[in-house]
């Protein structure tokens, strides 16, 4: 690309500049974007950027109500986003993904494409996931990967096993690996560094590579006795 090309480039994306007026950061705002009421936009989100192979404006990117897009976020075109939406910096989203209300992506959290999560879901720093479908009030600890491809880099990844599925009230202890098409299932606790190989049951706790069911979350200790059972606090959830 000559040099020429380059500063023509750079000019067609300057005038997608804005300043948010609440922190007078200077962000990008590419066309067919839907931002809901009352954002808070942090420096240099770009918010809208065009997918490879598609124009500037040819998918429509919707976020809700009250997000907040802190610096050096981008959230590609073609995605769905619900109320109260919250990044950490440099948060990267690329295109087809489906979010609900009232989520938090950590500090250099990336979701690549076609994830779905439901509501309540805090998806914690430098966590990646492909394809997979996290129900609702999930925890996702840091540096979470969810794996989308068996045999890398099969041409048929996508009809294969598909990304994992996490079920409500689930928690990924950090730095978790779950395997293509897991399922891990509702209230259940995954330990930290666990590589997540089967389906995990509802209610387990299990733990270590690969990961094997400990015990259930009914019968773990709070050992400095805050609570009679850890998550009593969640006292009227369904789980
Ligand atoms: C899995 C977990 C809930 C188990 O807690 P616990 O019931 O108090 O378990 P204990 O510490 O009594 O350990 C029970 C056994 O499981 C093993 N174990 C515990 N956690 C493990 C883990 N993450 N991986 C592998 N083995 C583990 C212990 O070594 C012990 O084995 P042993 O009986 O042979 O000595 C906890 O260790 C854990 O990993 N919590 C998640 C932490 C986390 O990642 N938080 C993220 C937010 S910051």
């Amino acid at each position: 690309m000559s040099e020429t090309n380059i500063t023509e480039n750079a000019a067609g994306h300057e005038k997608f500049r804005k300043v948010d007026p609440n922190t007078g950061c200077i962000y990008y705002l590419y066309p067919n974007v839907k931002l809901g009421k009352s954002p808070t936009i942090f420096q240099n989100a770009i918010i809208g950027f065009p997918p490879r192979g598609k124009e500037i404006g040819e998918l429509e990117l919707v976020i809700g109500d009250n997000a907040v897009l802190r610096p050096f976020t981008t959230i590609y075109a073609g995605n769905q986003i619900g109320d109260d939406f919250q990044t950490g910096h440099c948060v990267m989203m690329r295109e087809g993904n489906q979010i609900g209300n009232n989520v938090i992506l950590g500090t250099n959290a990336v979701l690549e494409c076609n994830n779905k999560f439901g509501d309540n879901i805090t998806f914690h720093t430098l966590s990646c996931a492909g394809n997979a479908t996290l129900e609702t009030n999930c925890f996702i600890g840091p540096h979470v990967i969810m794996l989308d491809d068996p045999h890398p880099i099969c041409p048929k990844y996508k009809e294969c096993k598909g990304g994992a599925v996490v079920k409500s009230y689930a928690r990924i202890g950090g730095n978790v690996t779950l395997l293509p098409g897991v399922i891990v299932g509702r209230d259940t606790l995954i330990g930290g560094g666990s590589t997540v190989t089967r389906d995990i049951p509802d209610h387990a706790v299990a733990a270590g590579n690969p990961a094997k069911v400990l015990t259930t979350v009914q019968e773990q200790k709070c050992y400095p006795g805050f609570y009679d059972v850890p998550y009593e606090w969640l006292d009227g959830a369904n789980l």
